[in-house]
């Protein structure tokens, strides 16, 4: 197939659909998504979505707290348009149809979470996300312009690379045309040629043996924007969420949302003893770094396998009204909220960098956008506030579209650009390349590049990725490309981000904790940060 668009949107989470109903009313939308379009981080959000709306809140005081917890290494700019732009952003979701928890007064329930000064997280129960991707799936599946392509994968960003040009990172024109896309169903290989794109492929917690995230996230839109050479910064700070349901076998992991500690869940040790006051003064609700830091510290010091939430002390009714589907849940493995304590454990979550945009969401290369988890804003610093990756989708999606609209009235099709060519090609039919390559990745990155790390670690994950990255590049060559290969590919490509840029970082900061450069692990007291 080989097919025009306006607008290409590859994802269909909150970044890429928000975006799409933004643009649709004045051009052909084509959205790719590569599973079912439901099937996305965003269906998975717990917590909630973080704005300003009532006072005694303020800008002001989220700005600092969003500050404060990217270790002040965001952008300030960044920061502060977004949080002001956040209560417009969310009177438009509950326009698109998000149904927020309302308290007996009709205002809404705001959670708290931890890093928060104040109440300020809207929720749906513990199902937030997927009551914003329905609302939103709901109102792109009306739009006449949008063609949503469900098991679409994108493999490529079309570039002048395509037309035989060589592309340096430094060259200024690089020029997104659109994107390749297979339809695994057929194996075809499809072109598609639009005046602007949007990268909006969410995260890739995937690389890691333990993660919350779903198998979609294997971090397909940072790699492609990489090898089409757009610049993308701050990988080095993936956040781990500290508390992760331990349940040994299950994966991704079932995740326990931080908003419950925010309801007065705290955490405590294998012997029942909350240990977070050791750590932070906030204790449980310190910001997620501290938090997930302080429970890998306590395992490696007690060789336990997990740590304890401990949620009986909540009003019980209020617990299962809020918290319906971690209750079924828990219930589901035999836990019961109300009486027993949950078994939690940390686990890769986010990726806090990605594909460097600007504040209209706008990549190195021209006529690219990103949004989303893939993306990197300046809004996280060196690690992301509970609840403000929805609304930084929801804000720099917007952005992207005021943007997008203007440039698709200037920007044609490049026409010239020839269909994707998979002469010489064969069948891989020894599927264990794959799966055992997939496994050492995720071997290196969890037990090398996890919440503590050193210079020796990450030379070592290096060392080992270079191998099994090389072998990957000569599969891809000669293989007919498959989802698995293509992902795979991706994979190595996000993980070498993270160790080399993990490697350049020489301190210790927000999400990046190194053994060479230690910084106070325990409350004034210093501490080593144990083994990985
Ligand atoms: P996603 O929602 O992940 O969507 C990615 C899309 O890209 C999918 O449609 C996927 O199919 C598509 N895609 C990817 N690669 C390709 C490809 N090669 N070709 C075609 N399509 C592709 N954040 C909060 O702010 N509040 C929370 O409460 C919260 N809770 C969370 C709970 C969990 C369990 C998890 C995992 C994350 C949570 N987060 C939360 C983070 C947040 O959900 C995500 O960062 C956010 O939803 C990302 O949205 P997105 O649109 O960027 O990507
Ligand atoms: C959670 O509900 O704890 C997750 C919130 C987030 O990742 O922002």
């Amino acid at each position: 197939m080989r097919k025009k668009v306006d607008f290409l949107v590859i994802g269909s989470g909150i970044a890429g659909l928000s975006y799409a109903l933004k643009v649709a009313d004045h051009g052909k939308v084509c959205i790719l998504s590569k599973s079912s379009a439901e099937e996305t981080a965003t269906k998975y959000a717990q917590g909630g979505i973080a704005a300003v709306m009532y006072t005694p809140d303020t800008y002001e005081k989220h700005i600092a707290d969003t500050i404060i917890a990217g270790d002040s290494l965001n952008n300030r700019e960044i920061v502060e348009l977004t949080i002001k732009e956040s209560t417009a952003r969310i009177r438009e979701l509950i326009d698109w149809g998000a149904a927020f928890d309302k308290k007996d007064s009709g205002d809404y329930d705001l959670a708290k979470e931890g890093g928060h000064s104040e109440p300020r997280i809207f929720h749906h129960k513990d199902s937030t996300g997927l009551e914003i991707e329905m609302a939103l799936l709901n109102k792109i599946n009306e739009h006449p312009n949008i063609d949503i392509h469900e098991n679409h994968f994108a493999i490529d960003l079309i570039t002048q690379h395509h037309l035989g040009v060589e592309l340096k990172r430094s060259d200024k024109n690089i020029c997104c045309y659109g994107a390749y896309s297979m339809d695994p169903l057929t194996q075809e290989i499809n072109t598609i040629l639009a005046k602007t794109t949007m990268i909006a492929t969410g995260g890739a917690g995937s690389i890691y043996s333990h993660t919350t995230n779903p198998s979609i996230a294997t971090g397909d839109g940072i790699a492609m924007a990489y090898r089409a050479k757009a610049v993308v910064e701050n990988m080095e700070f993936i956040q781990f969420h500290p508390t992760a349901l331990y349940n040994p076998n299950e994966n991704p992991a079932f995740l326990i949302t931080e908003a419950l500690r925010g309801y007065g869940a705290v955490l405590k040790n294998i012997n029942g003893e909350e240990f977070m006051e050791k750590y932070d003064e906030r204790a449980s609700l310190a910001p997620r770094d501290i938090v997930a830091r302080a429970v890998d510290n306590e395992l490696k010091l007690s060789g336990d396998d997990h740590v304890y939430l401990d949620a009986t002390l909540i009003n019980k009714d209020e617990l299962i009204g809020n918290f319906p589907r971690i209750y079924a849940k828990c219930l589901s493995i035999n836990i019961d909220i109300r009486r027993d304590m949950i078994p939690v454990v940390p686990s890769a979550h986010y990726v806090c960098g990605g594909i460097k945009v600007d504040e209209y969401a706008r990549s190195s290369i021209k006529n690219l956008y990103a949004s989303g988890e893939c993306s990197s804003t300046g809004l996280h610093g060196a690690n992301r506030l509970a609840s403000n990756s929805l609304l930084e989708s929801a804000v720099f999606s917007h952005r992207a579209s005021l943007d997008a609209l203007e440039l698709a009235k200037t920007t044609d099709h490049c026409d010239e650009i020839p269909d994707w060519n998979a002469e010489g090609t064969v069948l891989n039919e020894e599927m264990i390349l794959i799966t055992q390559s997939l496994k050492e990745l995720r071997s290196i990155m969890s037990n090398y590049v996890g919440i503590v790390r050193s210079n020796l670690r990450l030379r070592r994950a290096l060392d080992r990725l270079e191998i099994i990255y090389r072998e990957t590049e000569e599969l891809y060559d000669k293989s007919i490309l498959t989802v698995n290969i293509c992902e795979l590919r991706n994979m190595i490509n996000v993980a070498y981000l993270v160790i080399k840029m993990a490697m350049q970082r020489k301190e210790s900061r927000g999400l990046h904790y190194s053994l060479d450069y230690p910084r106070e692990i325990l409350n004034g007291k210093g501490g080593d940060g144990g083994t990985d």
